[in-house]
């Protein structure tokens, strides 16, 4: 998450990045192998404020203006980034106490909820977000739009979000099957 675009040279030297903008800010998913130690320093910068290097290669990091979140970066390696992007996104430009600045680099909420694995990676919208607006009332690709922005930017994420749409459609309908039976 960035409070400024990232630099489009820097987002080259992955092998696939895909930027989308949030509400004070940017959303960056990328992946690559190779150079991607120096992209990633790129995008930081090396005045960190805040970083955490874990066992299994992973990396967390942080930059602050004063007590605002500029920039945070959540690396994982070999295996998904396990990140509460909607809640990283909220932060940028808000000023955090000690708390808030701990939950940057724990990439979630001290006591919230989990959006669930990303499905939409534009717009940063997880299973259980996308579940709990089916719950709600939303039965097209359109309605988790309007409701959770998943699928309103480059669209690679409407497969997903059909099947998702189909399988809590047959979900619901199963339990009344059986108490037809
Ligand atoms: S992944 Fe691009 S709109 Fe969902």
């Amino acid at each position: 998450m960035f409070r400024d675009e990232p630099a489009r040279q820097t987002l080259a030297q992955f092998d696939y990045w895909c930027l989308a903008r949030c509400d004070d800010g940017w959303r960056l998913e990328c992946a690559g192998t190779g150079k991607v130690q120096r992209a990633l320093s790129n995008l930081l910068g090396h005045d960190l404020d805040s970083q955490l290097s874990l066992p299994d290669g992973s990396l967390r990091a942080a930059k602050f203006d004063g007590d605002r979140l500029h920039s945070a970066l959540i690396v994982a390696k070999n295996r998904p980034v396990e990140v509460d992007r909607t809640h990283l996104a909220g932060l940028i430009g808000v000023e955090l106490d000690a708390a808030g600045r701990a939950s940057v680099l724990a990439g979630r909420a001290a006591h919230g909820e989990s959006a669930g694995p990303i499905i939409c990676s534009c717009e940063g919208v997880g299973r259980y977000t996308l579940l709990n607006a089916l719950q709600d009332g939303a039965r097209t690709i359109g309605d988790l739009g309007d409701r959770a922005r998943a699928g309103t930017n480059c669209g690679s994420c409407q497969p997903e979000l059909r099947k998702i749409i189909s399988e809590f459609n047959e979900s619901v309908a199963q339990p009344a099957k059986e108490e037809a039976v």
